[in-house]
C-alpha cells in the first residue's frame, strides 16, 4: 500500500504540485479575473469608438473600401447599401462626413467640411426639420450599425454631448410635442371629406371616418383655426363642441349640415 502511494505521488508529483500551487492562490486569481471581467464590461458599455472629422474623410469608398456617414454626430457603416453610397452612387456624398442638413435641404453640392461652420443645423432649420433629420438617424439605426461618435459639433473628445447637441435634443423635443399636439387635435377634431368640381366648387363633409378618424360621431363642418396657423382646415365637429372659439360655420351653409360647399376666389 505504501509502496503504491510513493508510486503514485512520484509518477504524479507534477500535477499535485500545481493542483496545491493553484488552491493556494485561486483567491487571488479569483480577483483578477473578476476585476478584469468588470473592467471589460464597464468598456464595452461606455467606449464607443470616436472619429474626428479627418478620420472620417477616409471612409468614402475611394480612400477605404468601408462606406461611414454621420448624422447628428452618431457615425454608421453603409458600407452593405454599396449601390446608394458607393463611388458614384446617388448618396455618395453623404459619405465621409456628417451632412446633416442635407437630408433637408437635398443639396448635395455643398461640402460641409470646408464650410463646417455655415453648415449650422439650429441657425438653419425649424424644430420639425431638425426632427426629420433624426428620422433619418433612426432610420440607419435600424437600418446599419452604429460605429461611434464624431467628435466637434455634436460630441465632444470625451464622447459626451455638447450644448449643441443638447440644443439639437430640444428642439427635437420640441418636434415631437408638436406632433402630439396635432395628433390630438386630428383626433378632437376630425379631418372632413373634402372634393373639388369645376360646377359646385369644393365640398366638405363628415362621415364617421372621415379624415381616417374611426369615431362613434359624425360631426358637422366647421372652419378651423389652429393657434399659431393663418389658414384653415376643415373639421368634423360634434354638438357638444361647437362653441369652441378657434371654430367658425362655413358662409351660406346650414350650422347643422353635415355637408357644405365654397368657392376659393
Ligand atoms: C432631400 C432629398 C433626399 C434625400 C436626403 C434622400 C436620401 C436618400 C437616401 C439616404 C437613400 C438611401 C437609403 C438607404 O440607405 O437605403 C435614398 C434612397 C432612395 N431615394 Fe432618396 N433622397 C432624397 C430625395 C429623393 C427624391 C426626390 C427621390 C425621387 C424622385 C428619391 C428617391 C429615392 C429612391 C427610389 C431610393 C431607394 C433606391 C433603392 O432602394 O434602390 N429620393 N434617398
Amino acid at each position: 500500500m505504501i509502496s503504491f502511494l510513493v508510486h503514485f505521488l512520484r509518477q504524479h508529483f507534477f500535477i499535485i504540485l500545481c493542483c496545491v500551487v493553484t488552491a493556494f492562490l485561486w483567491p487571488e486569481l479569483r480577483k483578477h479575473f473578476v476585476n478584469e471581467y468588470e473592467q471589460y464590461q464597464t468598456r464595452s458599455e461606455s467606449d464607443v469608438r470616436l472619429f474626428t472629422r479627418e478620420e472620417l474623410t477616409q471612409f468614402d469608398g475611394i480612400h477605404n473600401k468601408e462606406l461611414y456617414l454621420s448624422i447628428l454626430g452618431s457615425v454608421y457603416d453603409v458600407s452593405k447599401g454599396l449601390k446608394h453610397y458607393g463611388p458614384g452612387g446617388t448618396y455618395n456624398y453623404f459619405v465621409g462626413k456628417d451632412a446633416s442638413v442635407a437630408f433637408i435641404t437635398g443639396d448635395f453640392e455643398k461640402d460641409p467640411n470646408s464650410d463646417y461652420e455655415d453648415d449650422d443645423v439650429l441657425k438653419h432649420l425649424k424644430a420639425q426639420e431638425i426632427y426629420s433629420i433624426h428620422q433619418w438617424k433612426q432610420f440607419y439605426e435600424k437600418d446599419y450599425i452604429f460605429l461611434g461618435l464624431l467628435t466637434g459639433r455634436f460630441y465632444g473628445y470625451d464622447g459626451e454631448k455638447t450644448d449643441y447637441m443638447k440644443k439639437v435634443d430640444e428642439q427635437i423635443e420640441i418636434a415631437i410635442a408638436e406632433k402630439e399636439k396635432h395628433e390630438r387635435l386630428r383626433v378632437k377634431y376630425p379631418p372632413c371629406n373634402i372634393e373639388w368640381k369645376a360646377e359646385t366648387g369644393t365640398r366638405v363633409w363628415c362621415t364617421s371616418q372621415s379624415g381616417g378618424i374611426d369615431r362613434d360621431f359624425v360631426g358637422v363642418p366647421r372652419r378651423f383655426y389652429e393657434v399659431g396657423k393663418s389658414e384653415f382646415r376643415c373639421a368634423c365637429v360634434p354638438d357638444d363642441r361647437l362653441e369652441d372659439p378657434l371654430l367658425k360655420g362655413y358662409d351660406d351653409c346650414d350650422p347643422k349640415s353635415v355637408e357644405c360647399f365654397y368657392v376659393v376666389d
